[in-house]
């Protein structure tokens, strides 16, 4: 019997390790239920001016292939080059999660022959885009984006002018005032290579002849090559001096691009919509043409709002030009700016009748007729997993309720509920099939 008198081995109990805390990755957040009413009120003032101004909702993939981004937003520029998100499939697809929502309109444009309908295409979206940005205060890496495209037809500058006022009005229909629109045009395929080689120009003699004095910063120095333009809206202190006497893009357009520009600001003016000209204004996307556009609020120095724009971004995808035009605002910076400056009244939840139990049997009576009462459209709350009645009295206080419906045992046995009047605190004893009714009739009141 040596096996019986073999030490059984018990394992010792090991201290029990802590999880690590988790977070949401770095620049991304939860939207919680104290905010997310902000988020709803954003989203039904994004559908009520897209009603309005006749644009349609569409919804496009989080992921898109790499290509769409590459060849659409430009492989030069830092969304492209420095911020998506990339993974490859099993199946070996690259794809990218959407930093922006332009090009999948147009691709789906150009997929779905949506040129076959009547033109311009109208659509508005509402949802999240990514970027690995660096996080500071209104740059996420996950952020939401509401936007208006105007894709196809003529490359009639009436369409500019409307999907900037669309977008004015959308922010000043969440009491965001005094808008800036900051505007410009860079050109065509005419008239901008053109200007490109005479701002490259003028760096160049002003780099050399500075000899190692540095005249522009690093990130320009790279971009004089790729990207001149972008030379022209760089923050850098270094870059400042020669960017003030770099030739303006504004005298450099062909006649039919100051054409375009004098046409979107006249109809700007019919509508009395204020905007400055800023011949600076580039914009980080490769896509754009003639018009492009930032909107400020005076209470926030980032741009709420940018469009323009990008009658060459279906010929990028598709070979065909298809002009377009549209603008997109970021979620979380609108939000912050309502929050800080009490622009929205706060919440006004609907009165909710509070249901209370005394009892186990009453408790299963109680849940049957909220049950009945949501039915009947009656707004009602509880505290089902509280079972003292002070605890749920306070709970139906604090819901702001006018009426507490109060079961206990005789109620249960009598087939009735007694009604309590929460600002007076009096009560009556109502039958059970006339409570709807009853209740019904207080509310009205
Ligand atoms: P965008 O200027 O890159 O343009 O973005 C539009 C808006 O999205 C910005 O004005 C800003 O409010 C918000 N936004 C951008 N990046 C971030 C971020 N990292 N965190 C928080 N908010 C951000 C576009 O995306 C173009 N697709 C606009 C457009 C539509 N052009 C023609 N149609």
């Amino acid at each position: 019997m040596a096996a019986a008198t073999k030490k059984i081995k018990v394992a010792k109990a090991s201290k029990p390790v802590k999880p690590a805390v988790l977070q949401a990755p770095k620049g991304m957040h939860d939207i919680l239920p104290e905010d997310a009413w902000y988020w709803e009120r954003v989203e039904q003032a994004v559908k009520d001016t897209a009603a309005f101004y006749g644009f349609d909702r569409i919804e496009t993939p989080m992921l898109e292939s790499v290509d769409l981004f590459v060849r659409g937003v430009g492989e030069a520029t830092d969304i492209v080059e420095k911020e998506m998100y990339v993974l490859k499939t099993r199946g070996g697809d690259h794809l990218a999660l959407r930093p922006e929502m332009t090009a999948p309109v147009m691709r789906a444009y150009i997929e779905h022959g949506l040129s076959r309908v009547s033109q311009p295409l109208q659509v508005y979206y509402f949802g999240p885009a990514f970027r690995h940005e660096n996080p500071q205060a209104g740059r996420y890496r996950e952020f939401y984006q509401m936007g208006f495209e105007s894709v196809g037809g003529e490359s009639d500058p009436v369409y500019d002018a409307e999907v900037i006022v669309a977008g004015a009005r959308f922010l000043e229909s969440l009491k965001l005032k005094n808008l800036a629109i900051q505007l410009n045009s860079i050109g065509c395929k005419t008239c901008r290579p053109n200007y490109r080689k005479k701002l490259q120009e003028f760096y160049k003699k002003e780099i050399n002849a500075a000899k190692k004095t540095k005249v522009v910063c690093r990130d320009c120095e790279r971009r004089l090559e790729t990207n001149p333009l972008r030379l022209l809206d760089c923050k850098s202190e270094i870059c400042a001096n020669l960017k003030a006497q770099a030739p303006s893009i504004l005298d450099n357009l062909c006649f039919s691009c100051r054409q375009h520009l004098k046409g979107v600001l006249e109809y700007l003016d019919e509508v009395g919509l204020p905007y400055s000209l800023n011949p600076y204004l580039v914009r980080g996307l490769d896509y754009y043409s003639r018009t492009v556009f930032e909107i400020f609020s005076d209470q926030s120095d980032l741009a709420l709002m940018g469009g323009g724009r990008y009658d060459y971004l279906g010929e990028a995808l598709s070979g065909k030009l298809i002009p377009a035009v549209g603008v997109a605002a970021g979620i979380e910076r609108i939000i912050e700016v309502i929050k800080t400056n009490n622009l929205l009244p706060p919440k006004k939840s609907a009165e909710k009748i509070f249901v209370i139990h005394v009892g186990d049997l009453a408790k299963k009576k109680s849940f049957a007729l909220i049950e009945q009462f949501r039915k009947e459209n009656i707004k009602t709350a509880a505290a089902l997993g509280k079972d003292s009645l002070q605890a749920q009295l306070k709970a139906a206080d604090k819901e702001g309720s006018p009426f507490a419906i109060i079961i206990g045992q005789k109620e249960v046995y009598e087939e009735s509920v007694i009604v309590r009047d929460m600002k007076t605190g009096g009560q009556e004893t109502v039958p059970l099939k006339m409570i709807v009714e009853t209740l019904k009739e207080k509310m009205r009141k």
